[in-house]
């Protein structure tokens, strides 16, 4: 078993303000993954008792209904964490975690979890204020696809992305590997519509357009539009 550094572990909200020594103890009880593109950590359905911290890399959380279309959920990034809901609750993973860029990613098992917890019980209060946050994003996001038209489902997708810090600074803003079709799935709109909308936000200056890339210019742009202001 490979350790972690404990400045490193010590960024991630799971271990805010845990005291040196619960990090170090959390080292300890990490088991490191090694993954490459396109391979799954689990998959929707499977039963898991542990959860993951990304060191590095990026994972795709997402669902792929009966006709085989795919909706995001998020992309995950260093620091952030995954797999908590059926450590918490037991039943079957809610979503696919599938890693998009090579990651190296740590799992906590149920029981080395809760020998943390007993002894340094701000885990367990890190890791219910993660899920409360998810929580809201979904409510934020369930509150657009309602009753967002095509422009603000798109805008929001790719501010969300945004924020997940997802691709690559450059210059002019934030180069984002997607193709229409995952704009599409993001937002839950046709492919077709996703293309119709990009061609105006680029109109709009609000994104640029690359091979298989989306750059965000303007995410104050997308938000005024998000928000109809
Ligand atoms: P779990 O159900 O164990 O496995 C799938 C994981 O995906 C889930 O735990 C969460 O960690 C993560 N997940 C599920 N839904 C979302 C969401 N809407 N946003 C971010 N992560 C999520």
């Amino acid at each position: 078993m490979m350790k972690v550094g404990p400045a490193h572990l010590a960024q991630s909200p799971l271990f805010d303000g845990v005291p040196s020594e619960g990090v170090e103890i959390a080292e300890q009880a990490l088991r490191m993954l090694v993954f490459e593109p396109g391979q799954t950590v689990f998959e929707a359905g499977d039963r898991g008792h542990a959860l993951y911290l990304i060191e590095s890399g990026r994972v795709k959380i997402s669902h792929t209904n009966l006709d085989d279309r795919e909706k995001v959920l998020a992309y995950l990034n260093a620091g952030e964490v995954f797999g908590e809901m059926s450590l918490v609750d037991d039943a079957p993973r809610s979503a696919t975690a599938t890693v998009v860029e090579p990651a190296v990613i740590h799992a906590l098992y149920l029981e080395e979890y809760w020998g943390l917890v007993r002894r340094f019980p701000q885990v367990a209060h890190n890791l219910a204020r993660i899920i409360a946050h998810r929580l809201r994003e979904m409510n934020h996001e369930v509150e657009v696809l309602t009753f967002e038209e095509a422009r603000g489902k798109v805008a929001y997708a790719l501010l969300k992305l945004y924020r997940h810090r997802y691709g690559e600074a450059t210059p002019r803003g934030r180069r984002m590997p997607l193709t229409h079709r995952e704009v599409a799935d993001l937002a839950g709109t046709s492919r077709e519509t996703a293309t119709r909308v990009l061609g105006q936000f680029i109109e709009m200056g609000l994104v640029g357009s690359g091979s298989r890339a989306i750059e965000v210019l303007d995410p104050a742009g997308l938000e005024n539009v998000l928000y109809d202001l």
